[in-house]
C-alpha cells in the first residue's frame, strides 16, 4: 500500500478556489470537495488537519469546519483513531443496495397505497416542499427517507417496513454523494412529485413503476459517474 502525497496534488484546486469564497472554511471545503469528487484524493486517504492547514495557509479551525461539512456530504468519514478519511465509494455496494430497494419498495408501496389517508399524502407533499428548500445534504437524506417511508407506512408489514427503512438508510451516503457530485436533486424531485401524483390517483401500477425507476435511475447515474472517473484517473 502506498500513500500518495495529497498536498502536492491540491495546489491547482487551491489556486482555482481561493478567490471565490468569503470564509476560509468555505474555500477549504470547496477545494477538498472537488479533489475528492474528481478522485485526486482517493478513497481511504487520511486527511490530516495540520497538513491541510499548512497546505491551504489557514489555521486548523476552518480545516476542521470544512471536514465536518464534507462529512455531512458523505465525502469524508471520521474514524476513531485515524481521524478524517476520504470516503470509499463502492459502485458494487451501491448496486447491491439498489437491487434490494428495487425489490422491497414497490412491494411495500403496493400494499400501502390503497390505505394511504389524505393526511399521509399531505405529509408526503410537505416533505417534498421541505426537500425543495433544503440545502443541507444530511437533512435532505433524512427528508427523502421520511418521504418514502410515509408512502409505504400503511403496508401493515412491520418486517418488510423495517427492512425497507434499513436499506433506505444504507443508500443515504450514496444519495448524499450524488447530491454533491451530480446535482441529482432537481430530477429526483420531479420523480418524487410524479410518484406522489400516482399515489393520489390510486394508480398502483404506475406508482410502483415510478418508484422502481427512481431507485434504478439514481444508481445508474452514480455508476456512470464512477466509471467515467475511473477511466480518467487511469
Ligand atoms: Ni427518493
Amino acid at each position: 500500500m502506498t500513500t500518495p502525497p495529497p498536498i502536492l496534488d491540491l495546489s491547482q484546486m487551491i489556486e482555482r478556489h481561493r478567490p471565490r469564497f468569503r470564509t476560509a472554511s468555505e474555500f477549504v471545503e470547496a477545494a477538498l470537495r472537488e479533489a475528492i469528487l474528481s478522485g485526486v484524493l482517493p478513497g481511504g486517504l487520511p486527511l490530516r488537519q495540520e497538513e491541510l492547514a499548512a497546505a491551504f495557509g489557514v489555521s486548523r479551525m476552518p480545516v476542521r469546519e470544512a471536514l465536518r461539512q464534507l462529512e455531512a456530504r458523505a465525502l469524508v468519514e471520521f474514524h476513531p483513531h485515524r481521524g478524517a478519511v476520504v470516503v470509499e465509494i463502492s459502485a458494487q455496494d451501491a448496486a447491491d443496495i439498489s437491487a434490494i430497494r428495487a425489490a422491497l419498495e414497490p412491494a411495500a408501496l403496493r400494499l400501502s397505497l390503497p390505505h394511504l389517508t389524505r393526511d399521509d399524502l399531505a405529509l408526503a407533499a410537505d416533505l417534498i416542499a421541505e426537500m425543495d428548500a433544503e440545502a443541507d445534504p444530511g437533512r435532505m437524506g433524512e427528508l427523502n427517507r421520511r418521504f418514502h417511508m410515509t408512502l409505504y407506512a400503511r403496508a401493515g408489514r412491520p418486517r418488510l417496513l423495517a427492512l425497507t427503512e434499513q436499506h433506505l438508510a444504507a443508500a443515504d451516503r450514496y444519495l448524499r454523494f450524488q447530491f454533491a457530485a451530480l446535482a441529482h436533486h432537481p430530477r429526483s424531485q420531479d420523480e418524487h412529485n410524479a410518484l406522489l401524483a400516482a399515489c393520489r390517483n390510486g394508480d398502483a401500477d404506475r406508482a410502483c413503476a415510478l418508484v422502481t425507476r427512481h431507485i434504478l435511475a439514481a444508481e445508474e447515474l452514480l455508476t456512470r459517474f464512477l466509471t467515467v472517473r475511473a477511466a480518467h484517473s487511469g
